[in-house]
């Protein structure tokens, strides 16, 4: 997809996010509604969803795509990579990265975007396949950095907010 359209069509969504991202500031219902526009609005997303930091393990949460691992193996793949470096990861061939964790052999290239709760913490990751190579550049990075930035309540914090506005 070209840079152009590709800005563009995340615009639209970012548009459509912002109406329905104001009904809860549940970070699982935010997190089911992004996962299930962005899967279905880019066709090279063969896999998307978000792995939350529980109790210090990276447990699935809600997603779009084929059957996933639940818990990610301690320290290893790309969703730990960005959860330790707290920083975007894209991959253009994960058969090239260290110790992937491959939930679905179709999977060729991968983002991991950290995203954080209200105290600015590391809370998890969204993780996007695709099952071409080489399949996300620095217009995803940025983004679904952006989009990630909607999680960023305290669930407690963020409904007393909620109703006070
Ligand atoms: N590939 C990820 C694991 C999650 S599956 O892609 C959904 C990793 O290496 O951490």
């Amino acid at each position: 997809m070209d840079k152009e359209k590709k800005i563009a069509r995340y615009q639209r969504l970012q548009t459509q996010l912002a109406g329905l991202l104001d009904k809860t500031c549940d970070p699982l219902a935010r997190m089911a509604t992004i996962a299930a526009l962005l899967f279905h609005k880019f066709d090279y997303f063969f896999w998307c969803g978000f792995y939350r930091l529980v109790q210090g393990e990276l447990v699935i949460g809600p997603y779009q795509g084929p059957l996933a691992c639940q818990v990610l193996a301690k320290g290893k793949g790309v969703c730990w990579a960005g959860v330790k470096g707290e920083k975007t990861i894209i991959v253009p061939d994960v058969r090239q990265f260290p110790d992937h964790i491959a939930c679905d052999s179709r999977s060729l290239s991968e983002i991991v975007v950290p995203y954080r709760d209200g105290s600015g913490n590391v809370a998890g990751v969204l993780d996007v396949d695709s099952d071409c190579l080489a399949q996300f550049d620095g217009t995803d990075a940025r983004q679904l950095e952006m989009i990630v930035a909607w999680l960023r309540v305290n669930t407690i914090a963020g409904e007393i907010k909620g109703k006070k506005s």
